[in-house]
């Protein structure tokens, strides 16, 4: 996962990410990301739009990052959140932010189902050589 990351050395220690500013400059835009589509979780339009920006955003990237991606993630995300907020993993806020990503990543597995079908950059020049 971490070699997918390019504008900072991702496979250093966390005592040299920590310090980082390319790292810390990434590490905000994803929290500041998660934040805005927390404040629109009462406007379900809104949220699956953003929701979907997002997928595509990762689905945009050469090679995609999708669910073979996300789903580790997901696997590691509640200690983030404990950590974070110092709270038992059986705390309901702790689950409450594991459900609000198992939403983003459905959201994300239902656009990479399309992507599947769209042919890619290197399936279009195979085509026309
Ligand atoms: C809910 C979870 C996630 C959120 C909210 C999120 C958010 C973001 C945002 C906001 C950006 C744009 C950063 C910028 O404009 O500089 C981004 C880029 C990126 N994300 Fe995520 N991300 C998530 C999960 C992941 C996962 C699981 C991976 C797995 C490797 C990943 C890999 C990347 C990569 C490679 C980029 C491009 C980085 C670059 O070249 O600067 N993201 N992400």
């Amino acid at each position: 996962m971490r070699k997918r990351f390019h504008k900072f050395p991702a496979s250093s220690a966390a005592s040299v990410l920590k310090v980082d500013k390319e790292f810390l400059r990434h590490s905000r835009k994803v929290i500041v990301e998660l934040d805005e589509m927390v404040k629109v979780l009462n406007a379900p339009d809104v949220l699956k739009s953003r929701a979907l920006k997002l997928a595509r955003r990762h689905l945009d990237l050469d090679p995609p990052i999708g669910s073979q991606f996300f789903d580790p993630f997901y696997e590691k995300f509640h200690v983030f959140i404990e950590t974070s907020l110092d709270l038992p993993p059986e705390h309901e806020e702790v689950q409450l932010w594991t459900s609000f990503l198992s939403f983003i990543i459905a959201v994300l597995k239902v656009e990479e189902a399309k992507h599947r079908t769209k042919p890619s950059d290197s399936d279009i020049c195979c085509i026309l050589l």
